[in-house]
Protein backbone atom coordinates (compact mmCIF):
# COMPACT_ATOMS: atom_id res chain seq x y z
CA UNK A 1 0.00 0.00 0.00
CA UNK A 2 1.22 3.40 -0.83
CA UNK A 3 2.15 6.18 1.75
CA UNK A 4 1.66 9.85 1.47
CA UNK A 5 3.56 12.67 2.45
CA UNK A 6 2.91 16.44 3.51
CA UNK A 7 0.17 17.16 0.89
CA UNK A 8 1.39 20.23 -1.74
CA UNK A 9 -1.29 22.31 -2.89
CA UNK A 10 -0.42 24.86 -5.88
CA UNK A 11 -2.43 28.14 -6.62
CA UNK A 12 -1.45 29.17 -10.56
CA UNK A 13 -2.17 28.13 -13.63
CA UNK A 14 -0.80 25.67 -15.60
CA UNK A 15 -2.92 25.05 -18.96
CA UNK A 16 -3.74 20.90 -18.10
CA UNK A 17 -6.48 20.97 -20.56
CA UNK A 18 -8.92 20.46 -18.07
CA UNK A 19 -9.95 23.94 -17.81
CA UNK A 20 -9.19 24.53 -13.95
CA UNK A 21 -6.96 27.02 -12.18
CA UNK A 22 -4.41 24.47 -10.68
CA UNK A 23 -3.38 21.59 -12.44
CA UNK A 24 -3.35 18.13 -10.51
CA UNK A 25 -0.36 16.12 -11.77
CA UNK A 26 1.10 12.52 -10.91
CA UNK A 27 4.97 11.96 -12.08
CA UNK A 28 6.13 8.60 -10.98
CA UNK A 29 9.80 7.34 -10.02
CA UNK A 30 10.94 10.70 -8.35
CA UNK A 31 13.73 9.30 -6.57
CA UNK A 32 16.35 12.11 -6.39
CA UNK A 33 18.72 13.01 -8.91
CA UNK A 34 16.24 11.53 -11.97
CA UNK A 35 14.35 13.67 -14.65
CA UNK A 36 10.89 12.33 -12.21
CA UNK A 37 12.17 14.33 -9.61
CA UNK A 38 13.27 17.27 -11.73
CA UNK A 39 10.05 17.62 -12.91
CA UNK A 40 8.06 17.64 -10.18
CA UNK A 41 10.34 20.51 -8.34
CA UNK A 42 9.31 22.34 -12.07
CA UNK A 43 5.57 21.70 -11.72
CA UNK A 44 5.43 22.85 -8.06
CA UNK A 45 7.40 25.84 -8.95
CA UNK A 46 4.70 26.57 -11.51
CA UNK A 47 1.90 26.15 -9.31
CA UNK A 48 0.97 22.61 -9.96
CA UNK A 49 -0.55 20.67 -7.37
CA UNK A 50 2.13 18.06 -7.42
CA UNK A 51 2.12 13.89 -6.34
CA UNK A 52 5.45 11.90 -7.00
CA UNK A 53 5.76 8.65 -6.18
CA UNK A 54 8.72 6.53 -5.07
CA UNK A 55 9.41 2.97 -4.38
CA UNK A 56 11.49 3.19 -1.33
CA UNK A 57 11.30 5.80 1.90
CA UNK A 58 13.23 8.64 1.93
CA UNK A 59 13.88 9.00 -1.77
CA UNK A 60 12.88 12.19 -2.16
CA UNK A 61 13.14 14.44 1.02
CA UNK A 62 13.36 17.60 -1.12
CA UNK A 63 9.92 17.25 -2.67
CA UNK A 64 8.67 16.86 0.65
CA UNK A 65 9.98 20.28 1.15
CA UNK A 66 9.00 22.07 -1.93
CA UNK A 67 5.26 20.64 -1.21
CA UNK A 68 5.28 17.67 -3.45
CA UNK A 69 3.33 15.01 -2.30
CA UNK A 70 5.32 11.80 -1.98
CA UNK A 71 3.29 8.57 -2.68
CA UNK A 72 5.76 6.01 -1.58
CA UNK A 73 5.89 2.13 -1.74
CA UNK A 74 4.93 2.41 -5.73
CA UNK A 75 5.98 0.03 -7.89
CA UNK A 76 5.05 -0.05 -11.28
CA UNK A 77 5.13 -3.52 -12.45
CA UNK A 78 2.53 -4.00 -9.60
CA UNK A 79 -1.02 -3.19 -10.70
CA UNK A 80 -2.26 -2.73 -7.98
CA UNK A 81 0.15 -0.33 -6.77
CA UNK A 82 -0.58 1.92 -9.92
CA UNK A 83 -4.33 1.70 -8.81
CA UNK A 84 -2.88 2.58 -5.46
CA UNK A 85 -0.98 5.51 -6.68
CA UNK A 86 -3.98 6.69 -8.73
CA UNK A 87 -6.59 6.68 -5.84
CA UNK A 88 -4.21 8.09 -3.56
CA UNK A 89 -4.31 11.14 -5.86
CA UNK A 90 -7.86 11.58 -5.96
CA UNK A 91 -8.43 10.75 -2.50
CA UNK A 92 -6.22 14.08 -1.52
CA UNK A 93 -7.60 16.41 -4.83
CA UNK A 94 -10.23 14.85 -6.25
CA UNK A 95 -9.02 14.92 -9.72
CA UNK A 96 -5.57 14.38 -11.90
CA UNK A 97 -5.03 15.94 -14.69
CA UNK A 98 -1.30 15.16 -15.93
CA UNK A 99 -0.20 11.88 -15.27
CA UNK A 100 3.68 11.39 -16.52
CA UNK A 101 4.60 7.84 -17.08
CA UNK A 102 8.46 8.70 -16.17
CA UNK A 103 9.58 5.43 -14.12
CA UNK A 104 12.04 3.25 -15.86
CA UNK A 105 14.95 0.95 -16.17
CA UNK A 106 17.80 0.32 -18.30
CA UNK A 107 18.88 -2.94 -19.10
CA UNK A 108 22.71 -3.16 -20.36
CA UNK A 109 24.48 -6.36 -22.56
CA UNK A 110 24.02 -8.19 -25.76
CA UNK A 111 20.26 -8.89 -26.34
CA UNK A 112 21.06 -12.55 -26.80
CA UNK A 113 22.99 -12.82 -23.69
CA UNK A 114 21.03 -10.48 -21.28
CA UNK A 115 19.49 -12.94 -18.04
CA UNK A 116 15.63 -13.39 -18.96
CA UNK A 117 14.42 -12.91 -15.51
CA UNK A 118 16.34 -8.97 -16.41
CA UNK A 119 15.06 -8.80 -19.76
CA UNK A 120 10.91 -9.63 -18.16
CA UNK A 121 12.02 -7.07 -14.99
CA UNK A 122 12.49 -4.43 -17.95
CA UNK A 123 9.20 -5.21 -19.79
CA UNK A 124 7.72 -4.84 -16.47
CA UNK A 125 8.82 -1.56 -15.60
CA UNK A 126 9.10 0.47 -18.92
CA UNK A 127 5.98 -0.92 -20.57
CA UNK A 128 3.32 -2.98 -18.57
CA UNK A 129 3.83 -0.43 -15.52
CA UNK A 130 3.40 2.04 -18.12
CA UNK A 131 0.00 0.83 -19.24
CA UNK A 132 -1.20 -0.11 -15.71
CA UNK A 133 -0.94 3.07 -14.92
CA UNK A 134 -2.72 4.73 -17.93
CA UNK A 135 -5.78 1.69 -17.25
CA UNK A 136 -5.45 3.04 -13.73
CA UNK A 137 -5.75 7.01 -14.80
CA UNK A 138 -7.70 7.46 -17.73
CA UNK A 139 -11.23 6.85 -16.26
CA UNK A 140 -10.74 8.98 -14.13
CA UNK A 141 -9.55 11.70 -16.78
CA UNK A 142 -12.67 10.88 -19.17
CA UNK A 143 -14.95 11.70 -16.03
CA UNK A 144 -13.77 15.00 -15.13
CA UNK A 145 -13.91 15.63 -19.06
CA UNK A 146 -10.21 15.72 -19.99
CA UNK A 147 -6.73 15.27 -19.17
CA UNK A 148 -3.07 14.61 -20.19
CA UNK A 149 -0.86 11.36 -20.02
CA UNK A 150 2.86 12.07 -20.66
CA UNK A 151 4.74 8.97 -21.60
CA UNK A 152 8.50 9.02 -21.24
CA UNK A 153 10.65 6.64 -23.44
CA UNK A 154 13.69 7.38 -25.27
CA UNK A 155 15.39 8.06 -28.19
CA UNK A 156 16.48 4.50 -28.29
CA UNK A 157 12.88 4.03 -29.26
CA UNK A 158 13.31 5.68 -32.42
CA UNK A 159 16.83 4.85 -33.09
CA UNK A 160 17.78 1.16 -31.64
CA UNK A 161 21.45 0.64 -30.16
CA UNK A 162 23.38 -2.21 -30.10
CA UNK A 163 24.07 -3.92 -26.41
CA UNK A 164 20.60 -1.98 -25.69
CA UNK A 165 18.14 -4.14 -27.59
CA UNK A 166 16.09 -4.93 -24.75
CA UNK A 167 16.25 -1.24 -23.60
CA UNK A 168 15.79 -0.19 -27.07
CA UNK A 169 12.98 -2.56 -27.50
CA UNK A 170 10.80 -1.55 -24.48
CA UNK A 171 10.73 2.08 -25.46
CA UNK A 172 9.75 1.58 -28.60
CA UNK A 173 6.88 -0.36 -27.25
CA UNK A 174 6.19 3.11 -25.48
CA UNK A 175 6.21 4.69 -28.66
CA UNK A 176 4.05 2.52 -29.98
CA UNK A 177 1.50 2.28 -27.24
CA UNK A 178 1.80 6.36 -26.82
CA UNK A 179 0.61 6.42 -30.55
CA UNK A 180 -2.41 3.96 -30.28
CA UNK A 181 -3.51 5.13 -26.53
CA UNK A 182 -3.65 9.16 -28.50
CA UNK A 183 -5.96 7.88 -30.94
CA UNK A 184 -8.19 6.25 -28.65
CA UNK A 185 -8.07 8.73 -26.01
CA UNK A 186 -8.55 12.13 -28.41
CA UNK A 187 -12.06 11.94 -28.62
CA UNK A 188 -12.63 11.27 -25.28
CA UNK A 189 -10.49 14.66 -24.35
CA UNK A 190 -7.28 12.95 -22.98
CA UNK A 191 -4.45 13.80 -24.67
CA UNK A 192 -1.54 11.57 -25.11
CA UNK A 193 2.23 12.95 -25.57
CA UNK A 194 5.35 10.59 -26.13
CA UNK A 195 8.76 11.96 -25.09
CA UNK A 196 12.33 10.71 -26.26
CA UNK A 197 15.08 11.95 -24.44
CA UNK A 198 18.82 11.67 -25.58
CA UNK A 199 21.22 11.59 -22.95
CA UNK A 200 20.32 13.96 -19.58
CA UNK A 201 22.73 13.44 -16.68
CA UNK A 202 20.65 11.31 -14.18
CA UNK A 203 21.37 8.21 -11.64
CA UNK A 204 20.14 5.62 -15.16
CA UNK A 205 23.70 4.33 -15.00
CA UNK A 206 24.05 3.30 -11.33
CA UNK A 207 20.52 2.29 -11.66
CA UNK A 208 20.94 -0.16 -14.59
CA UNK A 209 23.64 -1.55 -12.74
CA UNK A 210 21.45 -2.45 -9.87
CA UNK A 211 18.79 -3.45 -12.31
CA UNK A 212 21.06 -6.29 -13.91
CA UNK A 213 25.26 -6.91 -13.00
CA UNK A 214 27.29 -5.00 -15.61
CA UNK A 215 27.94 -7.88 -18.46
CA UNK A 216 31.20 -8.13 -19.28
CA UNK A 217 33.46 -10.67 -21.58
CA UNK A 218 31.05 -13.27 -23.52
CA UNK A 219 31.45 -13.21 -27.55
CA UNK A 220 30.49 -9.06 -27.54
CA UNK A 221 33.11 -8.43 -25.01
CA UNK A 222 34.75 -6.12 -26.73
CA UNK A 223 31.63 -4.33 -27.56
CA UNK A 224 30.70 -4.00 -24.06
CA UNK A 225 33.83 -2.52 -23.24
CA UNK A 226 34.19 0.10 -26.18
CA UNK A 227 30.23 1.00 -25.82
CA UNK A 228 31.30 1.68 -22.06
CA UNK A 229 34.54 3.76 -23.05
CA UNK A 230 32.06 6.19 -25.47
CA UNK A 231 29.69 6.43 -22.96
CA UNK A 232 31.80 8.05 -20.46
CA UNK A 233 33.56 10.37 -22.86
CA UNK A 234 29.96 11.74 -23.48
CA UNK A 235 28.67 11.98 -19.95
CA UNK A 236 30.57 15.11 -19.98
CA UNK A 237 28.14 16.39 -22.93
CA UNK A 238 24.99 14.95 -21.34
CA UNK A 239 22.19 17.80 -20.97
CA UNK A 240 21.42 18.69 -17.16
CA UNK A 241 18.51 17.36 -15.88
CA UNK A 242 17.04 20.26 -14.60
CA UNK A 243 17.55 21.47 -17.41
CA UNK A 244 15.92 19.09 -19.52
CA UNK A 245 13.00 19.02 -17.12
CA UNK A 246 12.47 22.63 -17.44
CA UNK A 247 11.74 22.53 -21.30
CA UNK A 248 9.96 18.90 -20.41
CA UNK A 249 7.79 21.04 -17.69
CA UNK A 250 6.77 23.64 -20.29
CA UNK A 251 5.86 21.32 -23.16
CA UNK A 252 3.15 19.55 -20.40
CA UNK A 253 1.96 23.24 -19.36
CA UNK A 254 1.32 24.04 -23.35
CA UNK A 255 -2.56 23.54 -24.09
CA UNK A 256 -1.70 21.36 -26.66
CA UNK A 257 0.87 18.26 -26.30
CA UNK A 258 2.69 17.42 -29.30
CA UNK A 259 2.91 13.79 -30.58
CA UNK A 260 6.66 13.31 -30.19
CA UNK A 261 8.99 15.61 -28.36
CA UNK A 262 12.56 15.01 -28.04
CA UNK A 263 14.15 18.41 -26.44
CA UNK A 264 17.44 19.57 -26.70
CA UNK A 265 19.35 16.50 -25.98
CA UNK A 266 22.97 15.03 -26.83
CA UNK A 267 21.97 11.61 -28.62
CA UNK A 268 24.26 9.17 -30.01
CA UNK A 269 21.22 7.42 -31.12
CA UNK A 270 19.95 10.52 -33.22
CA UNK A 271 20.82 9.85 -36.85
CA UNK A 272 18.71 10.74 -39.72
CA UNK A 273 16.03 8.27 -40.06
CA UNK A 274 15.80 9.09 -43.46
CA UNK A 275 19.15 7.12 -43.87
CA UNK A 276 18.40 4.05 -45.13
CA UNK A 277 19.55 0.85 -42.86
CA UNK A 278 22.38 -0.14 -43.99
CA UNK A 279 24.11 3.18 -44.02
CA UNK A 280 22.51 4.34 -40.87
CA UNK A 281 23.56 0.99 -39.02
CA UNK A 282 27.18 2.24 -39.97
CA UNK A 283 27.08 5.79 -39.45
CA UNK A 284 25.84 4.07 -35.71
CA UNK A 285 28.67 1.70 -35.07
CA UNK A 286 31.36 4.23 -36.13
CA UNK A 287 29.85 6.64 -33.55
CA UNK A 288 29.99 4.35 -30.49
CA UNK A 289 33.43 2.52 -31.90
CA UNK A 290 32.41 -0.83 -32.26
CA UNK A 291 32.74 -0.80 -36.09
CA UNK A 292 36.59 -1.52 -35.97
CA UNK A 293 36.19 -4.37 -33.22
CA UNK A 294 34.22 -6.70 -35.91
CA UNK A 295 37.63 -8.77 -36.64
CA UNK A 296 37.45 -9.40 -32.59
CA UNK A 297 34.01 -10.20 -32.73
CA UNK A 298 35.00 -13.06 -35.70
CA UNK A 299 38.08 -14.24 -33.68
CA UNK A 300 35.55 -14.88 -30.59
CA UNK A 301 33.06 -16.76 -32.85
CA UNK A 302 35.99 -18.56 -34.53
CA UNK A 303 36.85 -19.44 -30.47
CA UNK A 304 33.62 -21.01 -29.78
CA UNK A 305 33.41 -22.65 -33.37
CA UNK A 306 37.13 -24.13 -31.88
CA UNK A 307 35.40 -25.69 -29.07
CA UNK A 308 31.80 -26.49 -30.54
CA UNK A 309 31.43 -30.77 -30.72
CA UNK A 310 32.31 -31.76 -34.20
CA UNK A 311 29.21 -33.02 -34.56
CA UNK A 312 26.40 -30.10 -34.77
CA UNK A 313 28.80 -28.40 -37.34
CA UNK A 314 27.15 -27.43 -40.35
CA UNK A 315 27.76 -30.34 -42.88
CA UNK A 316 28.88 -32.51 -40.65
N1 LIG B 1 18.73 9.77 -18.50
C1 LIG B 1 18.63 9.60 -19.81
O1 LIG B 1 19.57 9.89 -20.57
C2 LIG B 1 17.38 9.03 -20.41
C3 LIG B 1 17.35 8.91 -21.80
C4 LIG B 1 16.20 8.39 -22.37
C5 LIG B 1 15.12 8.03 -21.60
N2 LIG B 1 15.18 8.14 -20.24
C6 LIG B 1 14.02 7.70 -19.48
O2 LIG B 1 13.64 8.69 -18.56
C7 LIG B 1 12.99 8.10 -17.44
C8 LIG B 1 13.65 8.59 -16.16
O3 LIG B 1 14.98 8.10 -16.15
P1 LIG B 1 16.18 8.84 -15.42
O4 LIG B 1 17.26 9.05 -16.41
O5 LIG B 1 15.69 9.96 -14.60
O6 LIG B 1 16.71 7.65 -14.50
P2 LIG B 1 16.67 7.39 -12.92
O7 LIG B 1 17.33 8.52 -12.22
O8 LIG B 1 17.24 6.04 -12.80
O9 LIG B 1 15.12 7.42 -12.58
C9 LIG B 1 14.28 6.34 -12.85
C10 LIG B 1 13.18 6.32 -11.82
O10 LIG B 1 12.29 5.23 -12.11
C11 LIG B 1 12.09 4.51 -10.91
N3 LIG B 1 11.73 3.11 -11.20
C12 LIG B 1 12.42 2.18 -11.88
N4 LIG B 1 11.73 1.03 -11.92
C13 LIG B 1 10.57 1.24 -11.24
C14 LIG B 1 9.45 0.46 -10.92
N5 LIG B 1 9.37 -0.83 -11.30
N6 LIG B 1 8.45 1.02 -10.21
C15 LIG B 1 8.52 2.30 -9.81
N7 LIG B 1 9.55 3.10 -10.06
C16 LIG B 1 10.57 2.58 -10.77
C17 LIG B 1 13.40 4.62 -10.16
O11 LIG B 1 13.19 4.30 -8.80
P3 LIG B 1 14.38 3.77 -7.83
O12 LIG B 1 15.19 4.98 -7.47
O13 LIG B 1 13.64 3.15 -6.72
O14 LIG B 1 15.16 2.77 -8.65
C18 LIG B 1 13.72 6.09 -10.40
O15 LIG B 1 13.00 6.89 -9.51
C19 LIG B 1 13.11 6.58 -17.63
O16 LIG B 1 11.91 6.08 -18.18
C20 LIG B 1 14.26 6.47 -18.62
O17 LIG B 1 14.18 5.28 -19.37
C21 LIG B 1 16.29 8.63 -19.62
Amino acid sequence: MPSRGAAGSGTGSGGSGSGRSTPVALVTGCSAGGIGHALCLFLRSRGCRVFGTVRRGGAAPELEEAGVTVVGGIDVAREADCAAAVAAVLEAAGRLDILVNNAGVVALGPSCEVPMDVVRRTFEANVFGLLQMCQAAHRPMVAQGGGKIINIASLTGLQPVPLRGIYSSTKAAVVRLSDALRIELRPLGVQVACVCPGFINTRARDNARSNCAPPTGGLWGGWLAALERTMAARLARAVPVDAYAAQLGEVILRERLPRVWIGRCAGLEWLPRWLPAPLRDRALAKALAINELEPELRANAAELAASWPESSKKGS
